[in-house]
């Protein structure tokens, strides 16, 4: 999902990996994208696999077809890639899925993705599921922050929502993650009218107590065509409203470079966030791009304009010119906004956010 938090001011920065990423080197000055309406992108969210062990309603069909292995990109190719759009002027990465941590050897790409020369910042979203298992290789690894997908604390709701899902797989993976010492953690809910409108006030409590941050998010019409979103859509300010019952919210200045408002809790570390794609476009700030499982660069996730560079990556092997060409490009038909607010009822995108990776 499209959200980002600041670093660090109080969690400790504990264990980096032995050999510290290469952060700030130098890069060549012209080498910066920079679309039509003079917008720069710095911020590449990369999806390494469609796969996940979930299959949350909002996201995916019942039974979803997963690509071939053959679509999907190595994980060589995906460092190549990462290592082209740094080159061009990307400092912030964000790893997501799918579900990033089911693809084998993920933490082998991390560490190299960490120590890409230029990059500032290395982040991941994750359903939390495996994050038990894997949440200190993550920060040996060199991932900065994680974002991780909770809707609800009631297990059986849980279930409902993502279909398979474990909750208390997600809470252990959340415990884990703290003490591997990341320096920030954040939740993400999806806001879902009839779904989890009546625990807002608890997920915020959770987040305080767990002295973690918390995003909600408005739902974006993608899955399966012809389902409408507008009977679970809950708008954030409808989300606001019902918090600010329950909390005192002050508005915060504080951006992230990402979509994101924030307000601050008087007392507390938590900063509570609202994504509202619909309510309030954030467009003109769009500093983003995303990379498909697939090799295809889309520069708008509002707009099915994409272009696939895996073939380029594939036909020149040893070459990244062609490739560095084709996201030169793409900078040509960075849609300038979305229009999410008109498609809730009927046009929606023929994507999965699993493809294009929230
Ligand atoms: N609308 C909003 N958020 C979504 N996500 C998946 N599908 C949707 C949707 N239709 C979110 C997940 C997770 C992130 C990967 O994307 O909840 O936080
Ligand atoms: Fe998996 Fe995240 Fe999609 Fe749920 S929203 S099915 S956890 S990728």
């Amino acid at each position: 999902m499209p959200n980002d938090l600041p670093g660090a001011q109080n969690w400790p920065d504990t264990t980096l990996a032995p050999t510290p990423p290469l952060i700030g080197a130098a890069r060549p000055a012209d080498a910066v994208l920079v679309d039509k309406y003079g917008r720069q992108v710095s911020y590449l969210r990369l999806s390494i696999t469609d796969r996940c062990d979930f299959r949350c309603h909002y996201c995916m069909a019942e039974e979803m077809e997963f690509l071939p292995r053959a679509q999907v990109l190595t994980l060589e190719e995906c460092l190549r890639l990462a290592s082209v759009f740094v080159d061009l002027g990307v400092s912030k990465l964000r790893v997501t899925g799918g579900e990033p941590l089911v693809r084998r050897n993920a933490i082998w790409l991390l560490e190299r993705l960490a120590r890409l020369p230029g990059l500032r910042e290395l982040v991941l979203t994750t359903n939390g599921s495996q994050l038990a298992r894997y949440a200190p290789a993550l920060r040996a690894a060199g991932v900065r922050r994680i974002n991780i997908s909770l809707d609800t604390l009631r297990a059986e709701r849980f279930r409902q929502i993502t279909r398979v899902g474990d909750l208390s797989r997600v809470l252990a993976g959340i415990a884990a993650a703290r003490a591997a010492g990341f320096e920030r953690l954040k939740i993400n809910a999806v806001l879902l009218r009839g779904g989890n409108d009546d625990e807002i006030s608890d997920l915020v409590h959770f987040a305080v107590a767990q002295e973690i941050d918390i995003a909600f998010i408005e739902q974006m019409p993608f899955g399966e065509l012809g389902h409408s979103r507008r009977p679970s859509f809950l708008s954030s300010d409808e989300a606001l409203a019902l918090l600010q019952a329950d909390f005192v919210l002050v508005p915060s200045a504080e951006t992230t470079g990402g979509p994101a408002r924030y307000w601050r809790i008087p007392g507390q570390t938590t900063r509570v966030g609202f994504i509202a794609p619909h309510s309030h476009n954030f467009c003109a700030a769009c500093n983003r791009v995303r990379v498909t499982a697939r090799g295809e660069l889309f520069p708008c996730l509002g707009s099915n304009d994409a272009v696939h560079l895996l073939p380029l990556l594939r036909a020149h092997p040893a070459d990244d010119a062609l490739v560095r060409a084709a996201i030169a490009q793409s900078m040509g038909f960075k849609a300038r906004g979305h229009d999410f607010g008109q498609r809730l009822d009927a046009p929606q995108l023929v994507r999965f956010m699993s493809v294009t990776g929230g």
